[in-house]
């Protein structure tokens, strides 16, 4: 759809329906980003608006589908609806359950005018996302995300799902038609999956965007305690946070777009030697406390940052430091392959300020022990 037409659709839309709305800007594939409480009941109503198909596949988890059932038969009356279902968890997230995936949208007869819908957290929208970008090179695809983690970064600008030699490592660049944030979803979520969530919001919102951190502190209580317009108003300033650094550089190519793993390097590597057995979110407590360490250490950020820094990660019940588990030698050679250099230095996304990260020189071996025997003592 031509971005004015969708536009101009879409503000006509939120204001029919009284949504809170948001435009991916990403020339002929940008699409909407609805927000508000129990708007999966238009879901329906919006499929039909933007012109999708009356096919649908839904990639689901057991447990969501029994969560979400109802609403959705309730909301699709005049669609033909199935579902795929594979078990939650990240170690599913991988290109042997795709290929199940593709058995399912073989079986149900998809075609181009299909549309497969993601109903899900993380793993469920970066499995959905790849499996719409490769299934007869691409069919019309619609997000869901379910967990406050996935609504706060919900694969805005791509997806990737995971290889045995590393995390997230297979991926497209691929766009959804429209995208559903259901506030509604706070309610069933244990609390873990809030602060994981959380983990997020404080990356792109206070560390990334530079957000007040006083005012991130007073919010923090009412986040925890699932205040659903508070957690709806910052999952929105993350993804503007989000979007800001993507509609710039899509595909990474130019290195903006690197800024994004502000965080992400110790975080990625520890997911993959804990063998994907915690949360993202979780991880990311850490991964943020040894990025911010590192910028300490290396001169930028001041230790008074880092303190209230790692302050606010443990308000929201989040870890600062390694598990004792942790093999230091193994978990840095985890550490992201694309930033790697011949001399096995590793870049990393380092803050000089609360708003201002930037990608940093190659940094060698002992700064990145020294910084995690730091995070841990
Ligand atoms: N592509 C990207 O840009 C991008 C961005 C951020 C995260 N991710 C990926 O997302 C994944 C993490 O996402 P996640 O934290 O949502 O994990 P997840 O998808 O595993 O969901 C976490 C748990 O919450 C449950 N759950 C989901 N919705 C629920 C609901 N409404 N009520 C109750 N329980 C619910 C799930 O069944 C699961 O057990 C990681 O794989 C990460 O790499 C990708
Ligand atoms: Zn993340």
């Amino acid at each position: 759809m031509q971005k004015i037409k969708l536009k101009q659709k879409t503000s006509s839309l939120a204001k029919k329906y009284e949504l809170d709305y948001q435009i991916a800007n990403f020339g002929e594939r940008s699409y909407p980003l609805f927000y508000g409480n129990d708007i999966i009941q238009y879901l329906g109503t919006l499929l039909h608006e933007y012109g999708c198909g009356e096919k649908i596949l839904i990639v689901s988890h057991p447990k969501i589908k029994r969560l979400f059932e109802s609403r959705i038969n309730k909301a699709m009356k005049n669609y033909s609806v199935q579902w795929t279902l594979f078990p939650q968890g990240e170690k599913h997230k991988n290109l042997t359950t795709m290929n199940s995936l593709y058995t399912a949208c073989a079986k149900a007869n998809l075609d181009k005018n299909s549309v497969i819908i993601a109903l899900g957290g993380g793993v469920v929208q970066d499995m959905a996302n790849y499996l719409a970008a490769t299934y007869l090179r691409g069919i019309p695809f619609v997000q869901i995300p379910t967990t406050l983690l996935s609504q706060s970064d919900i694969g805005i600008g791509g997806c990737a799902v995971n290889h045995p030699a590393g995390k997230s490592l297979i991926g497209q660049f691929y766009q959804p038609h429209l995208a559903l944030l259901d506030s509604s979803i706070f309610k069933t979520l244990p609390q873990n999956e809030i602060s994981s969530g959380i983990a997020e919001i404080i990356n792109k919102v206070l560390c990334l965007g530079g957000y007040d951190t006083k005012k991130f502190e007073q919010d923090l209580a009412k986040m925890l305690a699932r205040d659903q317009k508070t957690l709806q108003s910052y999952v929105r300033r993350a993804n503007t946070i989000k979007l800001s650094i993507i509609e710039k550089d899509e595909t990474g190519r130019k290195g903006s777009r690197l800024l994004l793993d502000w965080g992400h390097t110790i975080t990625y590597a520890l997911e993959q030697h804990l063998a994907y057995s915690v949360s993202h979110g979780w991880a990311l407590g850490i991964g943020m406390h040894g990025a911010a360490t590192l910028s300490s250490q290396l001169g930028y950020l001041s230790e008074d940052q880092v303190t209230h820094l790692k302050k606010i990660i443990k308000k929201a019940s989040l870890p600062t430091k390694l598990p004792a588990n942790v093999n230091i030698l193994k978990l840095i050679g985890n550490m992201h392959l694309e930033q790697r250099t011949k001399k096995g230095e590793k870049k990393f996304i380092l803050l000089q300020d609360f708003g201002k990260a930037f990608v940093s020189h190659p940094i060698g071996f002992d700064h990145i022990l020294a910084c995690l025997n730091k995070i841990n003592s």
